[in-house]
């Protein structure tokens, strides 16, 4: 399965984020990230449904890849769906029910994923891992972009990798966090294979330039 680059928006200069946005594809990213946080179940406020209709109807087509860090996260799903998000992935300790919020997502015609913070364990993911479409193991504490790498978290994005491959889907693993064109080999070598990438892209002069090193480092 092809790596995916999905550069987070949180970085981009939110003034001209249509103008960004077009940047970052014509300059090889794959996905668009949006973090989503509420001030309650992190302590930091972003953005909400009107920001992924809006970068919709300035006709935006490549996957949106909408990261839910929010608490309640349920009646979000709807608006968030019908905003035009292709994913929607949420914190397993934000909700009551794992399974429900996943078939509440599917419901809403979107690709699932489950998130698990640096401290959070996976528990029974094994059990549920078939239902989703992507599993995102956090490199840093959800809430803030800018944060360095955590490497102790290799050894969760192992073990997912091995749940990913005894199904024999096509499971998206996905990391974020901290991820940058030094950190982002190790993160592929323990078998991610989904990028978030925020400061280290938007932060940077030439955002091809970033883009394709980053592309080359994980080793695509
Ligand atoms: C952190 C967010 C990340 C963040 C990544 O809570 O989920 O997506 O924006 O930013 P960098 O790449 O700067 O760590
Ligand atoms: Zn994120």
């Amino acid at each position: 399965m092809k790596n995916v680059i999905a550069p987070s928006i949180l970085a981009a200069d939110f003034a001209r984020l249509g103008e960004e946005i077009d940047k970052v594809i014509a300059a090889g990213a794959d996905w668009i990230h949006v973090d989503v946080m509420d001030n309650h179940f992190v302590p930091n406020l972003t953005m909400g449904p009107q920001i992924v209709k809006s970068i919709v109807d300035y006709g935006v087509n490549v996957p949106l890849d909408v990261h839910l860090m929010i608490k309640p996260v349920e009646d979000m799903i709807k608006p968030f769906a019908e905003a035009g998000a292709d994913y929607i992935t949420f914190h397993v300790d934000a909700v009551d029910d794992i399974e429900a919020t996943i078939k509440l997502i599917r419901d809403n015609n979107c690709k699932p994923g489950v998130v698990f913070n640096p401290e959070v364990p996976l528990g029974n993911l094994e059990d549920y891992i078939d239902d989703v479409e992507m599993v995102l193991i956090m490199s840093v504490n959800a809430g803030f972009g800018g944060q360095a790498f955590m490497p102790e978290v290799l050894e969760k994005v192992q073990q997912v990798r091995k749940m990913i491959d005894a199904t024999g889907t096509r499971i998206r693993l996905q990391i974020d966090g901290g991820i940058n064109v030094s950190t982002i080999h190790q993160a592929a070598e323990a078998g991610a294979d989904t990028f978030v990438v925020g400061s280290a892209i938007f932060k940077s002069k030439d955002y091809a330039k970033t883009i394709g090193a980053l592309k080359r480092a994980s080793g695509d």
